[in-house]
């Protein structure tokens, strides 16, 4: 699976990377997703900072 942050929607709350720092970080303002796939071992709590989001600015993708 893969994660991503649309920049544009992303209010800088600081809850994913807060989730899961394997996968976000902060970027400025913004988060930002790891490249390419998501570890095994870190899909479950990227997809709870997913659907943590506050916004929805995080889409996983399969
Ligand atoms: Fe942004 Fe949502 Fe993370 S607002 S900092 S993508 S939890």
């Amino acid at each position: 699976m893969k994660a991503i942050v649309d920049p544009d929607a992303c209010i800088g709350c600081e809850l994913c990377p807060s989730i899961c720092p394997e996968v976000y970080r902060m970027e400025g303002p913004v988060a930002k997703a790891i490249e390419g796939e998501v570890p095994k071992e870190f899909e479950d709590s990227a997809r709870e900072a997913a659907e943590s989001c506050p916004v929805e600015a995080i889409k996983i993708t399969e």
